[in-house]
C-alpha cells in the first residue's frame, strides 16, 4: 500500500472556515455521469453538501462524505438537521433561497438535530446564519461580489430580463444587445486575473495552471452559458449574476419540495470522514465503493499525486465502479492507471451541458466482468424542473 500520501493543501488557512457554501458542480451532470443505482455505496467530497445530499435521491445504500475542512462538515450537518427539523418553507429560508427575517429562530429549531460539536460551531457563528447559508462561503462570496459589480454597472433589470428569456434566441439577442462589450470583457480580465483570484481564494488553487488569461477563459465559458444553455433554470449563474436563486424550482435537487421527505428519510445512510481523501482511501478496504464523486479536487495536486490517488480509488472500488472529477482551468485528463478506463467522449458531451464554468470533466470506469456492468448510454441531463 502506498504510504505517505497526504493532501498538499491540508494546512492552508483557506480551509479553516466555510470555503464553499454550495456545490458549484452541476448535479445533473454528476448523476448522468455516475449513474448511481439503488444499493450503490458512494464516496463523495462534501464541499457544500448539495450534490451529495442530492445523490440520496438515487437510493444508494451508503454514502461516505469526506472533507478535510471541518467547517464544511459543520455546514453539511446543519443543512441535514434543517432538512429533518424544518418544513420546506423554513428550509428554503435558512438556506437563503427565500427571504427571511426569522433565520435565528429557524436555526434554533434545526439545532435540536445537531451534535454538540456542530451546535458549538454554529452558536459561535450566529451572525452567519442571518445571511442565508448559501451566501457564507468565501468562494461563493467572491463570485457574488463579481455579480454585484456587474449589476451596479449594467442595472439589475437587464440581467433579470436576460434570465427571464423564454427562448435561447431571445437570451442570445439580449446578451449581445445589453451585456456583451468592452466593459464586460475588461471586468472578467481584471476580476479573474491570476493575482486577484489567487488572493481571494488561495494561491495553491492555481499552482498547476501553466497559463494566464483566466478571465478570458471564464468569460468564454460564461458566454457559452449565456448564449447556448437556457439561463432560466441555471441556479449557478443566477447566484452569481442576480445574487439569489430566482426560482424555487431551479435549485439543487435536494431542495425541491417533493424531495425533502425522501432525502430526510435517507440521511442516516451518510457517514462522515474528517480528513483528506488520501488518508481515507489509504485506510479503505479493497472493493468498498461503487461510485466516487471527486469534485475538482485534483486542481490542487500534481500529476504524480493524481496518479497515486487514482490507484487508491481503483483499489477501493468494486467492479463496475465509476468516478468523476472536474477541473476548473487546467485540463487534467486521466493518466493511464491499470484497471481504470476513461470515458472521455461521454465526459466531453456532458461538459457541453454543464451549467458552470469548468474547463474539463472526467469520467472513469473500473470495469467488471463482461456483461456485468450496465453500460448506460449517457443521455443529455434532464431539465432541472
Ligand atoms: C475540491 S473543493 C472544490 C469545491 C467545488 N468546486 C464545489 O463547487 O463544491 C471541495 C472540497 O474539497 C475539500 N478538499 C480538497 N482537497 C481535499 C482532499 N484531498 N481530501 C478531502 N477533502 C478535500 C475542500 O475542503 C472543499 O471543501
Amino acid at each position: 500500500m502506498t504510504a505517505n500520501l497526504e493532501s498538499p493543501v491540508r494546512d492552508r488557512p483557506f480551509l479553516r472556515s466555510v470555503s464553499y457554501a454550495s456545490c458549484w458542480e452541476d448535479p445533473l451532470i454528476l448523476q448522468s455521469a455516475l449513474q448511481v443505482q439503488p444499493g450503490n455505496r458512494i464516496l463523495s467530497i462534501a464541499s457544500g453538501g448539495c450534490n451529495t445530499l442530492s445523490l440520496l435521491l438515487h437510493d444508494p445504500s451508503a454514502i461516505t462524505m469526506v472533507d478535510m475542512n471541518p467547517a464544511q462538515l459543520h455546514l453539511v450537518r446543519l443543512k441535514m438537521a434543517a432538512i429533518r427539523k424544518l418544513d420546506h418553507a423554513g428550509l428554503l429560508e435558512l438556506i437563503g433561497v427565500r427571504d427571511s427575517t426569522r433565520r435565528q429562530a429557524l436555526y434554533q429549531q434545526a439545532r435540536f438535530g445537531l451534535a454538540q460539536a456542530d451546535q458549538e460551531y454554529w452558536d459561535a457563528n450566529l451572525p452567519l446564519i442571518d445571511q442565508g447559508l448559501f451566501r457564507i462561503g468565501r468562494t461563493d462570496r467572491y463570485m457574488m461580489v463579481f455579480g454585484k459589480i456587474i449589476r451596479a454597472l449594467y442595472g439589475r433589470r437587464k440581467l433579470e430580463r436576460l434570465f427571464a428569456a423564454e427562448t435561447l434566441d431571445e437570451q442570445r439577442r439580449l446578451f449581445h444587445r445589453d451585456i456583451n462589450g468592452p466593459v464586460w470583457r475588461t471586468l472578467f480580465k481584471v476580476f479573474f486575473h491570476r493575482a486577484v483570484i489567487s488572493r481571494a481564494k488561495d494561491p495553491t488553487h492555481f499552482r498547476y495552471v501553466d497559463f494566464d488569461g483566466f478571465g478570458d477563459r471564464f468569460r468564454k465559458r460564461t458566454e457559452w452559458m449565456f448564449t447556448d444553455i437556457p439561463l432560466h433554470d441555471n441556479y449557478f449563474m443566477s447566484m452569481v449574476f442576480l445574487g439569489r436563486y430566482r426560482d424555487e424550482r431551479a435549485v439543487p435537487p435536494y431542495l425541491l419540495a417533493e424531495n425533502q421527505a425522501t432525502v430526510a428519510e435517507r440521511l442516516d445512510r451518510i457517514q462522515f470522514f474528517l480528513g483528506d481523501l488520501e488518508s481515507l482511501l489509504g485506510a479503505t478496504e479493497d472493493h468498498t465503493f461503487d461510485r466516487f464523486n471527486l469534485s475538482n479536487l485534483f486542481d490542487w495536486v500534481d500529476d504524480d499525486h493524481l496518479t497515486r490517488m487514482l490507484k487508491r480509488v481503483v483499489r477501493s472500488s468494486k467492479p463496475c465502479g465509476r468516478l468523476v472529477y472536474w477541473n476548473t482551468l487546467m485540463p487534467r485528463p486521466m493518466p493511464p492507471v491499470e484497471g481504470l478506463e476513461s470515458h472521455a467522449g461521454e465526459a466531453a458531451a456532458l461538459l457541453e451541458k454543464d451549467r458552470f464554468i469548468y474547463a474539463h470533466f472526467t469520467i472513469g470506469e473500473i470495469p467488471g466482468n463482461p456483461g456485468d456492468c450496465e453500460s448506460p448510454a449517457v443521455a443529455a441531463p434532464p431539465p432541472c424542473s
